[in-house]
């Protein structure tokens, strides 16, 4: 899939097929995550891949918006390494853009895919801390469900003209 076309028409999809992801995908995945830009180049990040249904749903009953875990075969946790970067609103944006970058990867090799939201929400930080027993200095900053798709999504533009400025507000 082209590259335009793969931002354009990804979207999030939250039903999947009872089928595992093989580990050569899972591993473009995660080479895709890992291409993504960070400040100073410094790549302050770890990819946990959970693919243990106890985890999975463990998850789903604290995560409030998590409801589609227990049919997902698969979900990265993108956190971030405050030893290589102190600043978590750095450690953010970095592991937001690999978050971007995977999902668009698992669109294009025909998987579904959502992110879901742990940073900067403490309980949801401190419960798959706890879950997953992260180190002291590793912040998780997004979950990505992952499966083969079980719905379709109609690709939606929105490119909206009032919320562009040129050169002054
Ligand atoms: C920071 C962030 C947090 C999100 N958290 C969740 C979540 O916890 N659960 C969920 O089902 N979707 C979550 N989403 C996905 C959004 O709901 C989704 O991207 C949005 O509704 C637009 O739909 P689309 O992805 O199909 O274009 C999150 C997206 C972002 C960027």
């Amino acid at each position: 899939m082209e590259a335009l076309e793969a931002i354009l028409s990804r979207r999030s999809i939250r039903k999947y097929q009872d089928r595992a992801i093989p580990e050569e995908v899972v591993h473009q995945l995660l080479e895709a995550g890992m291409s993504a830009p960070t400040a100073r180049n410094m790549k302050p990040w770890y990819f946990l891949v959970i693919n243990e249904r106890p985890i999975l749903d463990a998850i789903a009953g604290f995560h409030p918006y998590a409801a589609m875990l227990p049919e997902a075969p698969l979900a990265i946790l993108v956190c971030g390494d405050r030893e290589a970067e102190p600043i978590d609103g750095f450690l953010s944006q970095n592991c937001s853009a690999a978050t971007e970058n995977i999902l668009l990867a698992a669109h294009a090799l025909g998987l579904g895919a959502v992110w879901l939201g742990i940073y900067p929400r403490q309980e949801r930080i401190e419960a798959i801390s706890q879950l997953i027993g992260l180190p002291e200095l590793v912040l998780p900053i997004t979950l990505i469900a992952v499966g083969y798709p079980a719905e379709e999504k109609k690709t939606r533009n929105r490119f909206d003209r009032s919320k562009v400025r040129y050169n002054h507000w």
